[in-house]
């Protein structure tokens, strides 16, 4: 579904990524994980058109993207869950969620989804009328990723939807990133916490400095020492 080759980012001089290959199949959930600094938000911006690839090829679905525009790219059903949320904090809830089906034009579809997200997250059902800006950190993160899901994604990019919540908080959010990928949508998670990310993930790829260091099945993975060291602290 998603095939990336051979990419190369720089910001200006600095090298972000280098040599990025990764394929994703239709209902795959796969996590890039890697510290601070790796690249990983670089790379969620690149594939959805917010930066241009200095070298390689993205493609989707088949088709070339990486020379689109971010809301041709939104179009062709990739929707991006930025770091730190962004969302429209003087609207409600509800609001929120109806910008994030700006694309979708089929109404009983549109119902259909805001039911499914109301079903994820009965949180966002109760305060629907909340303006978003009065919301928990965790309920923040629960309503960007909902807001993600009402564009009807075929490809879902999650940025740290992890980042600067309680545990507690983070199960919830992971939990829901279980259901939706039972739902079918093909994702791809991007996390610091690679404990979180290898539970719900079936495939994991290791992004150090702009570079894929190693990737495997969380069995794999569990098994480098070097993993167990610097990830999982074990
Ligand atoms: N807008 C920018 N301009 C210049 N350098 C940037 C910019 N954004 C990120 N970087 C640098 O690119 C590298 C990768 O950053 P980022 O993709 O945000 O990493 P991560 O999401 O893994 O923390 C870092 O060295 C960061 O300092
Ligand atoms: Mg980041």
């Amino acid at each position: 579904m998603l095939d990336i080759k051979k990419l190369y980012f720089y910001y200006g001089k600095a090298k972000a990524l280098e040599e990025i290959n990764l394929n994703l199949k239709e209902g795959a959930l796969e996590a890039v994980i890697g510290p601070n600094g790796a690249g990983k938000s670089t790379l969620l911006r690149v594939i959805s058109g917010l930066e241009e690839p200095d070298r390689g090829k993205i493609e989707f679905l088949g088709e070339r993207i990486d020379d689109l525009k971010p809301h041709r790219i939104a179009r062709k059903g990739i929707a991006h869950c930025p770091e730190r949320r962004r969302l429209f904090f003087d609207m409600t809830v509800s609001e929120n969620l109806d910008l994030g089906a700006y694309t979708l034009k089929d109404r009983s579809k549109f119902r259909e989804l805001r039911k499914f997200v109301y079903e994820i997250f009965p949180r966002l059902k109760e305060r629907r009328k909340q303006r978003a800006g009065t919301l928990s950190g965790g309920e923040q993160q629960m309503l960007a990723i909902a807001r993600s899901l009402m564009s009807n994604p075929k490809l879902l990019l999650m940025d740290e939807p992890s980042l600067g919540l309680a545990p507690k908080i983070k199960e919830t959010i992971f939990e829901a990133i279980d259901t939706i990928k039972k739902g079918g949508t093909t994702t791809l998670l991007v996390e610091q916490d690679a404990v979180l990310a290898m539970a719900v993930s079936e495939y994991v790829h290791v992004l150090e400095e702009g570079k894929i260091e190693m990737r495997g099945t969380k069995e794999e993975l569990e098994k480098e020492p070097r993993i167990k060291q610097v990830y999982l602290g074990i």
